[in-house]
C-alpha cells in the first residue's frame, strides 16, 4: 500500500497545528514540508522556525522536507536540527550533490534527492545506492494545484525498475498534481510507494476523506 504525505504547502496557515493533527488522524503516514526560497522557483514558501514548532507539536511525526533551494548545502544542518526526519533536495541545485548527500546523513536525517519534470529519471542513478527516498515531480515545482504532467508516469516506470534490478528499498515519491481519484492509481501502478497531495487534501471540504481514500487506494 503507498504512503501518504499531505503537503502542507496548502494547508490554511492560521491553524496549522490542528490542519496537521486532522489529516494524521485520518491516517496521513508523514507530512510534507515544501521550503521555497525565490530563486530555485519563482515562489517563496516557509522554513526553519516554522518546521521548529511543528517539531516540537508533534515529536514522533516523520517530516518529509522538500528542499527546493538553489543552496541546500548551507542548509540542511539547519533543517536537520529543527526536526527533519528526512531532507529531500534537487539534483538542478547548485550545491555538490555527493556532499550534500554526506552531509544530511552524517545529521542522522534519511536524505532524499528529487528531479524536476525535465529532468531524466537516469540523472538519480549514481546515487540511487544511497538514497533513503527518490521524488519524481509531477509539475514544475514553485505552486500547488497544477496540473499532472503526464510524462512523469514513464520517469517512475523506469526508478521502479531501476531499484527492483538493485533490489534496493527507498520511497519512490511523486510530487505534484496528485489527486486519489485519478493520478494517484496510476502512479501507484508506475511504481511510486509515496504520494505527496497538497491541494486535493487540504483544499477538500473533509481533508480527512481525503486521506482515508488516499489510503484505500
Ligand atoms: C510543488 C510542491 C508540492 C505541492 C504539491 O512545488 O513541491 O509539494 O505542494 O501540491 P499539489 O498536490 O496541489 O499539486
Ligand atoms: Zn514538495
Amino acid at each position: 500500500m503507498a504512503k501518504l504525505s499531505p503537503s502542507v504547502l496548502s494547508a490554511d496557515f492560521t491553524k496549522l497545528g490542528e490542519e496537521v493533527k486532522r489529516v494524521l488522524d485520518a491516517g496521513a503516514d508523514m507530512i510534507h514540508f515544501d521550503v521555497m526560497d525565490g530563486h530555485f522557483v519563482n515562489n517563496i514558501s516557509f522554513g526553519i522556525p516554522v518546521l521548529k514548532d511543528l517539531r516540537k507539536a508533534f515529536p514522533d511525526v516523520y517530516f518529509d522536507v522538500h528542499l527546493m533551494i538553489t543552496d541546500p548545502l548551507l542548509y540542511v544542518s539547519e533543517f536537520a536540527e529543527a526536526g527533519a526526519s528526512c531532507i529531500t533536495f534537487h539534483v538542478e541545485a547548485k550545491s555538490p550533490l555527493t556532499a550534500t548527500l554526506a552531509s544530511i546523513r552524517a545529521l542522522k536525517c534519511d536524505a532524499g534527492l528529487a528531479i524536476n519534470p525535465s529532468t531524466p529519471a537516469e540523472a538519480v542513478f549514481p546515487f540511487l545506492d544511497d538514497l533513503s527516498l527518490v521524488l519524481s515531480m509531477g509539475v514544475v515545482p514553485g505552486h500547488g494545484g497544477q496540473a499532472f504532467i503526464p510524462g512523469t508516469l514513464n520517469k517512475l516506470r523506469i526508478l521502479r525498475d531501476e531499484c527492483d534490478r538493485r533490489s534496493l528499498t527507498p520511497y519512490l515519491s511523486v510530487d505534484g498534481g496528485v489527486k486519489a481519484e485519478s493520478t494517484a492509481p496510476e502512479c501507484i501502478k508506475a511504481g511510486a510507494n509515496l504520494l505527496v497531495a497538497g491541494s486535493a487534501v487540504f483544499d477538500a471540504p473533509d481533508a480527512a476523506e481525503i486521506v482515508r481514500l488516499f489510503k484505500s487506494l
